[in-house]
């Protein structure tokens, strides 16, 4: 039964107005009445009563006309609802518990129905041309009856958004950073575009919370604050794991990244155990010929926790067998024998193997002394990629701002890292644009962004109050690396939700390197808003994710037998077949027939169809 009103409904749009005849009669006529009470000696009385019966009889006429009217004007509306930012904020839940995505309605079997048959019927017949500056069938939006406010719960859930450019990520951003800084949460914002929509958006909504917002910005280091990468992490892999994974951005060769990370690894054991945090500064200055001063601070270190004091008095042998070794014999004369940082590496080395690592070994050391013996030649080419990258984050204005041991009286600017943006709940708007050199743009992002995994890591596994944070990316792609799949992992349970956005979903497989990869990321997602998107692989992304509904469809079938014996006796037979489906609510190239700011979306397992407003600052 509720098929049939499916396709009553559908009918509707198309049919002519038959009901503007009678409506239009029957008030003509009630107009004659009320004009003949006028004449002299008229039956007033009657005439009223006529005039009203008539007024009585065009009323459903009249609702019929108008209601078909109104469909067909919803299916034309192409306007963009602009609202002041008071007035969108009145649309925020004030318990916080969902996020407003501006009005829209859900989509089940009657506009599934629908809209196939407006497809087949051809909605250029009740639809305006469409215009050449805002492309898009905006009939799909008129499928629906009675528009709702659409909202995204605030759970640990993840989201993704796919639209293509200027379809209004950045407008869709400005709505939900406004709402996530509204209900106290710490906000990330990643910007790899540098998107002055994006950034004015964070500064709205912090306005709105009460918030200063914090703006990390290499592309203006004077007024950036100072971020970390290396402050939060639980073991010396995770940093290793973090430094090393800029190598990615060249070659993604296994081999590579796996010497790469144990470089890394033994260089950071190296800092820790002599007591020195790692940051990009100092890892690049000991990769760049200082690996022997590491391996002397550590070993040296390592002998004052293990000896008793004194225990430098057995060097000394070790060092004069180092300094016997040398071609040219020293001039005895000069007083105290210096020894290079090679010769005390090597004296120590000695001192180590032979005195403690037979009972007190210390893998780290170990780990360490491998990397200092590994021939330099052939250290130096395996991290050839790497290093250009390190050497420009550790470099000019970007080594204060990423390396913030480096202390300097004269350098006011705010000093930050992940852990305690989130522990103060604050905003801050990563823009990584405007660096001239897109691979250390990205290569930023990518660390921040690992950063950001550990301090969920640790609040996954220790934390007890979760605070909720939410994570906005856009351009996704351009910063998605190994680390994000972690955090996508890991982060509900900590309370960290990401907002993913991009132009097509095969730049996150694309990106990733492959789709066993992409899947990994993917799985993770539970809500999916896509706007108008053109790429076929996205369309059927998103379709396959909806759940089936049944199509009616209905068959004609015409048919005329004639046996060739006797042409005289044949036979026509004419049916009609109503087959039901199970289909997708919609089809995929309706997704690329979106207006600008309409979109479906798979919230959990709720398929609606919605267009969000564009929020423009007060006009005080
Ligand atoms: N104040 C506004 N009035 C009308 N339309 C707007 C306004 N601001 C943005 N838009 C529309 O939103 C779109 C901007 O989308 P944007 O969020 O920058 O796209 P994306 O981030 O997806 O590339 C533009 O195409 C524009 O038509
Ligand atoms: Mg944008």
């Amino acid at each position: 039964m509720k098929n049939v009103t499916a396709r009553q409904k559908y009918i509707n749009p198309f049919r002519p107005h038959f009901e503007r005849s009678s409506a239009i009669a029957w008030m003509v006529v009630a107009c004659l009445m009320v004009l003949e009470m006028l004449l002299p000696n008229a039956p007033t009385l009657i005439l009223a009563g006529l005039a009203l019966i008539c007024m009585g009889a065009a009323v459903p006429w009249v609702r019929a006309w108008l209601s078909l009217l109104h469909m067909r004007d919803r299916m034309n509306h192409r306007e963009v609802s602009i609202l002041p930012f008071s007035e969108a904020r009145k649309h925020f839940d004030p318990n916080h518990s969902r996020t407003w995505l501006g009005w829209g309605f859900n989509w089940n079997l009657d506009e599934s129905q629908l809209a196939r048959e407006v497809v087949l019927a051809d909605p250029t017949k009740i639809t305006q041309a469409e215009a050449l500056d805002s492309p898009g069938q905006s009939w799909l939006h008129g499928v629906g009856a009675d528009e709702q406010p659409i909202y995204l719960p605030v759970v640990d859930e993840h989201t993704l958004i796919i639209a293509m450019t200027r379809w209004g990520k950045t407008v869709l951003y400005r709505l939900l950073i406004a709402q996530a800084a509204n209900r106290g949460e710490a906000v990330f914002v990643f910007d790899p575009k540098g998107d002055s929509g994006l950034r004015e958006a964070c500064e709205q909504a912090c306005r709105d919370a009460g918030k200063k917002l914090l703006v990390f910005h290499p592309g203006f280091p004077a007024t950036s604050v100072r971020l970390d990468p290396l402050k939060n992490f639980d073991d010396s892999s995770e940093v290793a794991s973090r430094v090393s994974a800029l190598l990615g951005r060249g070659s993604r060769d296994a081999t590579f990244t796996a010497f790469a990370f144990m470089q890394m690894v033994n260089v950071v054991n190296g800092m820790l155990l002599a007591g020195k945090r790692p940051t990009l500064v100092a890892i690049k200055r000991y990769l760049d010929g200082g690996l022997e001063i590491l391996l002397v601070e550590a070993i040296t270190a390592y002998c004052k926790r293990v000896f008793q004091d004194g225990w430098e008095q057995g060097l000394e042998t070790y060092r004069r067998r180092v300094i016997g070794r040398r071609k040219k014999r020293p001039d005895e004369s000069d007083g105290p024998m210096l020894l290079s940082a090679e010769e005390e590496a090597q004296a120590l080395m000695a001192f180590y193997r032979e005195n403690i690592a037979s009972n007190q070994s210390s893998p780290e050391i170990d780990g360490l002394i491998a990397t200092v013996e590994h021939p330099a030649e052939h250290r130096s080419k395996m991290l050839t990629s790497l290093m250009p990258v390190l050497t420009k984050l550790t470099s000019g204005a970007l080594a204060r701002l990423l390396s913030t041991d480096l202390t300097d009286p004269g350098d006011t600017r705010v000093v930050t890292d992940a852990a305690r943006i989130i522990e103060q709940q604050q905003v801050i708007y990563i823009g990584l644009n405007a660096l001239g050199n897109e691979d250390v743009a990205n290569a930023i992002g990518e660390i921040l962004l690992a950063d950001l995994a550990a301090v969920c890591g640790s609040r996954y596994n220790y934390a007890k109050d979760r605070k909720i944070v939410s994570i906005f990316v856009d351009e996704a792609p351009e910063i998605l690396n190994s680390e994000l799949i972690k955090l996508l992992n890991k982060g509900g349970g900590a309370g960290f939700r990401l907002t993913l956005a991009t132009q097509t979903v095969s730049d996150i497989v694309a990106r990733l390197g492959d789709s066993a990869m992409a899947e990994k990321v993917m799985g993770n997602i539970a809500n999916f808003i896509f706007g108008r998107v053109t790429a076929t692989e996205s369309q059927e992304y998103f379709c396959e994710r909806l759940p089936r509904v049944p199509i009616k469809t209905l068959v004609h079938s015409r048919s005329v037998t004639s046996p060739t014996l006797d042409p005289l006796s044949y036979s026509t037979s004419q049916g009609e077949t109503l087959q039901t489906t199970l289909e997708a609510p919609i089809e995929p190239p309706m997704l690329g027939c979106l207006p600008k700011l309409h979109f479906f979306a798979l919230i959990g397992s709720r398929f609606v169809k919605g267009r969000i407003p564009v929020v423009v600052p007060d006009a005080s």
